[in-house]
């Protein structure tokens, strides 16, 4: 975020923001080694070496831990190189800087968690935390007798071998059948390809959990702060 230099100071406990004023006018503050004389400076939190005396000036940072129902229809990054909807339109009255914790296709909803926790990212994304993901999938047939079998013992996608899943049929109607699906990696297409070997189309595809963390109640395009409880959960994978 980009702040004035005396809110930054001020918010990072150096002092009120009228005595860091002062501060600043009688020359003790520097921004990226150059002495700031001027009240109007403004600062970027995140970029920018703030120092009083000669010492680094570091605010606390703020974490966010956010859980999203993402619509259809939009990407889950930041930006986008062909200008489509991004998550972050959805998100528009949170502050930080916050960046969704692995990927959901284009056309996939369901739950998405944003932060901008470094370290719980890497936790998340990274194969050897191994943390469960569960879907729901509609897809075009029923899958054949040895579609469960095959999930357990691993399928080779783009030649990797995925990690045993689970499959289990829900329903089967007119419209489709239904899967719930769990796997234990975030690789690309994964969910639409496990199924392509089987001789399944995804229809349609939505994440519901990510471990214990489960969409419930949330509706399509609406966000929520995770509890305490949940974070330290997620925090422990
Ligand atoms: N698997 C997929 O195929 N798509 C997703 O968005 C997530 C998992």
């Amino acid at each position: 975020m980009i702040v004035r230099l005396q809110k930054y100071l001020a918010e990072a406990g150096v002092a009120s923001r009228r005595k860091s004023e002062e501060f600043i006018l009688s020359g003790r503050v520097s921004v990226n080694g150059e002495i700031v004389l001027k009240l109007g400076a403004k600062v970027d939190e995140e970029r920018d070496v703030i120092e009083f005396d000669g010492e680094r000036v570091v605010k606390n940072k703020k974490y966010v831990y956010v859980i999203f129902n993402k619509p259809e229809g939009c990407v889950s990054t930041v930006k986008d190189q062909f200008g489509r909807k991004t998550v972050l339109s959805y998100l528009k009255n949170i502050k930080e800087r916050i960046y969704p914790v692995g990927r959901l296709d284009y056309d996939t909803s369901g739950l998405l968690i944003l932060t901008n926790d470094g370290e719980l990212t890497y936790t998340l994304t990274h194969p050897k935390h191994n943390v469960p993901k569960t879907y729901i999938a509609i897809v075009n047939k029923v899958p054949p007798k040895d579609a469960v079998f095959k999930f357990k013992s691993g399928i080779v996608i783009d030649g990797y071998k995925t990690a045993p899943a689970d499959l289990k049929i829900i329903k089967k109607d007119e419209k489709g059948t239904v899967l719930k699906i769990i796997i234990h990696e975030g690789r690309n297409r994964q969910v639409r390809k496990m199924c392509a070997f089987i001789g399944c189309e995804v229809l349609r595809l939505k994440r519901v959990a990510v471990g214990n963390i489960k969409l419930d109640g949330l509706k399509k395009e609406e966000y929520r702060f995770l509890r305490e409880d949940e974070i330290k959960y997620l925090k422990g994978l």
